[in-house]
């Protein structure tokens, strides 16, 4: 898996941990980090950038951990974020020590909007601390990746000499960021192709491209660096992210993967060339979309490109009819290539315990015993309502298990009475962080309101429900339904997430998750006022202290 200049293939950096992980509300622990690198792993990026780890404790235990688990020998190379600053640099350096294969990626702003704005710095000064700090990243580890932020509205002869010094300095992949999403796909293809063109030495180095959506056009402007010389792609998950969000990864791989034929020209293979453009196993990507949806409680679009819901999905009769009688007609990729259809019914009332451990084996979960345990008593409750249990069951049900929402409140019971006769009433039982069990309850408009209000009741912290949403996992009456919601309060937003096949019991507990995750946050605020501003804004925080 190397990653050396000249390749005719294209590496895939997924930053979902770290850019993604910046959505607002998007906030992952880090057992739910691990998770979702070890699937990144299995879907086969070649860089899994981890966080950053000078920006709070956290970042850095969560990068430590990820370079120690999924950076073991064979794994991606595991990449922590660094401003160009000692401080960043070491700490990135030392988070990532246990990775067989670790990246130091630091950047430094090269727009004058932002040296005049934010850095209160001369194209002079950025230009040497860039050599500077990338010399001293080298120190530490091989393999160094330079920014220069805001690239995208950067003087292009001002980045050709950073980028110039960066390499010189030793930094063996520089990435243009167009960080507020604003150039178009012509434009970004000529900066890419001028970086090619003018920076002396940019055979030594990889040119990455790192985008913004907030004009929709990341992936696009993407393709058209590819074309114009760009082998490393930045991207995340769904295409989470600030704001608008990054470029799709599974976009991305997907429009290199259906039109190969007219891309393969442009990394010098012949047009017919059947060899795949990136190291990605496309079969792993709907079950990854759907395992950064539930763990960050970022509900992907029904139209969205590749993993929305309906983006297989023909309704209309001439589409139907065409269908049938050849799917190419309206269809220009097969489900299947995305892991769509991967959904077998393997599991029932009588599998045993063995059954199921090697089942979930099988689609990548290696649980430790405890979690076994308490997933293999959700399978059976689930095996008593539903008579066969598929592939994506027994992924909603580990998922749900391995979201580790602090467990403050404990939700011991929930009951409700509605229909269209009846006050929607529900009762509810929540054990507290002290161990007391309260009972309460309430009417509401519907049930799902009844049951809220129910546990604000007891709970008593406040806040505004901002989403709500229920989607199946399978077909038929007895599905499971996955609740996700987002809670506001203040200017910060909780996610919470749940699965069962009583949607009213997944609303509830879904609420209690996402109040455990805002009461974990005022807990810590009171703890003191300087760690509440490392650990609730981390980077803003940080970056703040610092500046
Ligand atoms: O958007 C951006 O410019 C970034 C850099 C840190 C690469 O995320
Ligand atoms: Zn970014």
């Amino acid at each position: 898996m190397e990653t050396q200049p000249n390749h005719d293939r294209v590496i895939i950096f997924d930053t979902t941990l770290r850019d993604g992980e910046q959505a607002p509300g998007a906030a992952l622990n880090i057992d739910e980090k691990l998770t979702i690198a070890r699937q990144l792993a299995r879907l086969g990026v070649d860089v899994i950038e981890a966080g950053f780890p000078y920006s709070s404790p956290g970042d850095f235990e969560a990068v430590q951990k990820i370079a120690e688990v999924v950076g073991a020998e064979g794994g991606p190379i595991i990449c922590g974020l660094a401003r160009t600053t000692h401080n960043d640099i070491k700490a990135a350096a030392d988070a990532l020590k246990p990775a067989a294969r670790s990246r130091i990626h630091t950047f430094i702003a090269t727009s004058d909007i932002h040296l005049q704005y934010k850095l209160k710095k001369s194209r002079a000064e950025v230009l040497s601390i860039a050599g500077e700090m990338v010399a001293y990243a080298k120190s530490f580890v091989n393999d160094v990746e330079f920014s220069p932020e805001d690239a995208g509205r950067s003087d292009p002869e001002f980045l050709y000499q950073v980028l110039e010094r960066a390499i010189a300095a030793g930094a063996t992949t520089v990435n243009i960021p167009d960080t507020v999403g604003y150039t178009t796909p012509a434009e970004f293809g000529a900066l890419t192709r001028g970086i090619k063109e003018n920076v002396p030495n940019i055979d030594r180095a990889v040119i990455s491209v790192h985008g913004h959506n907030d004009l929709g056009l990341a992936v696009a402007n993407f393709l058209e660096a590819v074309k114009n010389g760009a082998r490393q792609l930045e991207c995340t998950i769904n295409g989470i992210g600030e704001r608008a969000g990054n470029a799709a990864l599974e976009e991305l791989v997907m429009g290199l993967h259906v039109r190969r034929q007219y891309f393969n020209p442009f990394l010098g293979r012949p047009v017919d060339s059947e060899a795949p453009l990136t190291n990605i196993d496309t079969r792993q990507i709907y079950k990854t979309s759907r395992l950064v949806s539930n763990l960050t409680g970022m509900l992907v679009q029904p139209n969205k490109a590749i993993v929305g819901a309906n983006a297989f999905a023909h309704e209309s009769g001439i589409h139907q009819d065409g269908v049938l009688k050849n799917r190419l007609t309206y269809e220009i990729m097969d489900a299947q290539s995305i892991g769509l259809t991967d959904n077998q019914i393997v599991l029932g009332k009588l599998s045993g315990r063995n059954a199921f451990r090697s089942r979930l084996k099988e689609l990548g979960f290696d649980l430790a015993d405890q979690e076994l345990n308490k997933a293999f008593v959700r399978f059976k409750e689930l095996a008593d309502k539903k008579k066969d249990v598929t592939d994506w069951d027994l992924e909603a049900i580990v998922n749900d298990e391995i979201q580790q929402a602090p467990e403050l409140f404990r939700l011991e019971l929930v009951q409700v009475s509605c229909g269209d006769r009846a006050h929607p009433t529900a009762t509810i039982a929540i054990r507290t962080p002290d161990g007391q069990e309260l009972t309460d309850a309430a009417t509401g408009t519907g049930p799902v309101d009844a049951v809220y209000k129910a546990i604000n009741r007891v709970v008593n912290v406040p806040n505004e429900l901002i989403e709500f949403s229920v989607q199946s996992v399978t077909a038929g009456i007895d599905a499971i339904g996955e609740v996700t919601i987002r809670l506001r309060q203040g200017d910060r937003i909780f996610a919470g997430h749940s699965a069962n096949t009583d949607i009213i019991v997944a609303s509830a507990q879904a609420y209690v998750n996402a109040l455990n995750r805002l009461y974990a946050s005022l807990q810590r605020s009171e703890e003191s006022a300087e760690k509440v501003a490392l650990e609730l804004k981390p980077r803003e925080a940080a970056i703040a202290l610092e500046s």
